[in-house]
């Protein structure tokens, strides 16, 4: 077997690997736990009752196994060389889980369907001092990006309709609180969140946005659909 040929197969099998890893996870395993143990904060069906607590429902399987691995790893004795997310709502409440439990977990919550939180009329304050529509402003932010401060269009990948990119792993963001869009927007801003990976793509995007786009963009993202 040429060297060519056999890394093709080897690139294969992983790529099979992964997928089925994915297929593998429980769905009826994941209702028992989140039943048992996320419900208090997330709701039995990922619906947050609470802004406090995010929406987990429908955000995309491998998303949601993604931040699981994550958050699980930011736990003590965690893994230095992968990525983290530290939750301190959710300390130790993964540390003695499988990774059999956060695939049933992603898979349960990933067949969910989120509610829509619903967009307020709002303004904004933007830097010159000036209200402005917030609506509008969000909207803006959200198709078109900024050209002038260099935003990308949050469309690109998290879909026109913010439904995310499932199977690239770019969550779902329509329906989500506003409070809990703000507070990510400004942990990647300030490099308190850090998962993003290598190519650092959200604490780039957050690093270009004012406060006014945030509470704006976040506002918008809550009625989108
Ligand atoms: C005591 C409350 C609490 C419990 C119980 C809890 N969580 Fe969370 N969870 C949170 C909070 C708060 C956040 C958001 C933290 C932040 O702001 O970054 C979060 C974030 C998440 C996220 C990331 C959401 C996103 O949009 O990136 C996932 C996934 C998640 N939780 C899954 C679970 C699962 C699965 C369980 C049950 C095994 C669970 N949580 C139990 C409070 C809780
Ligand atoms: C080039 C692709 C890309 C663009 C453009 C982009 N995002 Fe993201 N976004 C991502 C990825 C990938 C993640 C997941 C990071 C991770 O795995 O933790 C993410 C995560 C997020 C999250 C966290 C969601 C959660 O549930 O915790 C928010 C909020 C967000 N993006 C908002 C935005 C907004 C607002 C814009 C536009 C101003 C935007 N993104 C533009 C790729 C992108």
């Amino acid at each position: 077997m040429n060297n060519l040929f056999r890394k093709t197969i080897v690139a294969l099998g992983l790529i099979g690997a992964s997928a089925s890893a994915l297929a593998d996870g429980n769905v009826e395993n994941g209702k028992a736990m989140a039943e048992a143990e996320c419900s208090a904060c997330h709701s039995a069906d990922g619906n947050s009752a609470s802004p406090m607590f995010p929406k987990i429902a429908g955000l995309g399987e491998k998303y949601i196994l993604k931040q699981l691995r994550d958050i699980q790893n930011a736990e003590e004795g965690g893994d230095p060389k992968k990525s983290k997310r530290v939750v301190n709502e959710m300390a130790g409440l993964l540390k003695n889980k499988s990774d059999q439990d956060l695939q049933d977990l992603a898979a349960y919550f990933g067949v969910q369907t989120m509610q829509l939180s619903g967009a307020q009329e709002i303004q904004v304050q933007v830097n010159s001092g000036e209200k402005v529509d917030g609506l509008k402003l969000g909207a803006k932010v959200y198709r078109s990006g900024n050209l002038e401060n260099g935003v990308p269009a949050c469309s690109g990948c998290h879909s026109p309709r913010g439904l995310g990119n499932a199977p690239a792993s770019y969550p779902r963001l329509s329906g989500q609180y506003p409070d809990y869009i703000v507070k990510q927007l400004k942990a990647f801003r300030s490099g308190d969140r850090t998962n993003d990976g290598d190519t650092k793509v959200m604490r780039m995007v957050a690093s270009k946005l004012s406060d006014a786009e945030i509470t704006a963009v976040a506002n918008f993202i809550a009625g989108l659909h």
